[in-house]
């Protein structure tokens, strides 16, 4: 067979093992969550948390930026609270592990869009691989534990990886799910009714305010104290968040959720208010995945986002498993 013959052979096969490779991402991330977690019929992420009830009101000037139908009116939300990892028991102080909060804003032609954030403006992966090669390396050896040495050569070939760790011990453990700021991560474009794009990244901020436990306050508190502060709240006031968007320039990246854009000096655009009035029954969050490519038309996934792409097959799976 001739040299060039071959040369395309290879590169066929390997095109096709790549595509293979990518086919089976998804399921391979669960596994590599299950690995590190342990099976527990429940998410594989994000095990444990509180389904929520509300409402998104918009700001008049939401419009300007999005034709999408949840920011032109008011629309039911059904949310839910979580802590980041696949444990379900996991002590709701963990400092180490993201708080996660999670909407679907419900609009009235039965479609939604889900907003699924969480307490870091970062994540900890830029690509898939790189997400599966974190999990890997936590992973327990025989002796149960994970290997610290394979934890410290992923990091150092990984610096990135290291941020959102760094993020996490920089700042106190949230007192409550109502006390922190949270980030979907990614980039997405904004269309307005005249096809005026804008590329932004969306925040959640408490009207309360940031509130933090010192390192003592977080250990002596119980396991699951996160409810009965959340149901106390709710018993006083809706628990509010003032959804915003963060204008990107030029320069900022929307291929790396891992990569923060420098916000301070970001314009912002005010969207709405995320208004959380009740505490929702399990079943509610339980029966469904919130799937970040869930999003309605005038909002727009990141195009070249890796780790956004493989979330949705990804929930899926979870969902599957869980169900
Ligand atoms: C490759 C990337 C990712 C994978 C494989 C992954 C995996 C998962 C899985 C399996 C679930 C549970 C889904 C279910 O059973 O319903 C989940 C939930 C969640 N993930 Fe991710 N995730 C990824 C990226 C992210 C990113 C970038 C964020 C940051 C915003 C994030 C935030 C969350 C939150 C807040 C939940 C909880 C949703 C709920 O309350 O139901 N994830 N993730």
């Amino acid at each position: 067979m001739k040299l060039a013959i071959w040369v395309q052979l290879l590169a066929f096969v390997t095109a096709a093992s790549a595509v293979q490779a990518n086919e089976d991402m998804p399921e391979q991330l669960i596994d590599a969550l299950n690995a590190v977690f342990g099976k527990h019929d429940v998410r594989a992420s994000h095990a444990k948390g509180i389904c929520v009830k509300g409402e998104f009101r918009p700001t008049a000037t939401a419009k300007d930026l999005t034709k999408a139908t949840p920011f032109a009116m008011t629309v039911p939300v059904l949310g839910r609270f979580s802590i980041g990892g696949g444990k379900p028991n996991i002590p709701d102080a963990t400092k180490s592990a993201p708080r996660g909060f999670a909407l679907r804003l419900e609009d009235a032609g039965g479609s939604h869009t889900d907003l699924v954030a969480i307490s870091t403006p970062m994540f900890f992966a830029s690509t898939p691989d790189q997400m599966l090669g974190f999990l890997k390396a936590r992973a327990p050896s025989a002796d149960g534990k994970p290997d610290q040495e394979k934890i410290k050569t992923f990091a150092a070939a990984n610096p990135n990886t290291t941020r959102q760790g760094a993020w996490l011990s920089a700042h106190p453990v949230p007192a409550s799910y109502a006390g922190v700021n949270y980030w979907p991560v990614h980039a997405y474009t904004l269309t307005n009714a005249d096809a005026k794009p804008t590329t932004v990244k969306f925040k959640l901020t408490p009207l309360a305010g940031e509130a933090g436990l010192t390192d003592e306050e977080a250990k002596a508190k119980p396991a699951d104290f996160y409810r009965t502060e959340l149901e106390d709240r709710l018993n006083k006031a809706p628990v509010e968040f003032s959804l915003t968007a963060i204008i990107g320039k030029e320069s900022d990246p929307t291929d790396d959720p891992s990569a923060m854009w420098p916000e301070e000096s970001r314009r912002t655009a005010a969207l709405g208010t995320v208004s959380i009035t009740s505490i929702a029954g399990d079943t509610a969050c339980d029966a469904t995945t919130f799937d970040p490519a869930n999003l309605a038309e005038g909002i727009s996934a990141p195009a070249h986002d890796p780790i956004f792409a493989v979330r949705s097959p990804a929930y899926a799976v979870s969902l599957s498993r869980r169900q």
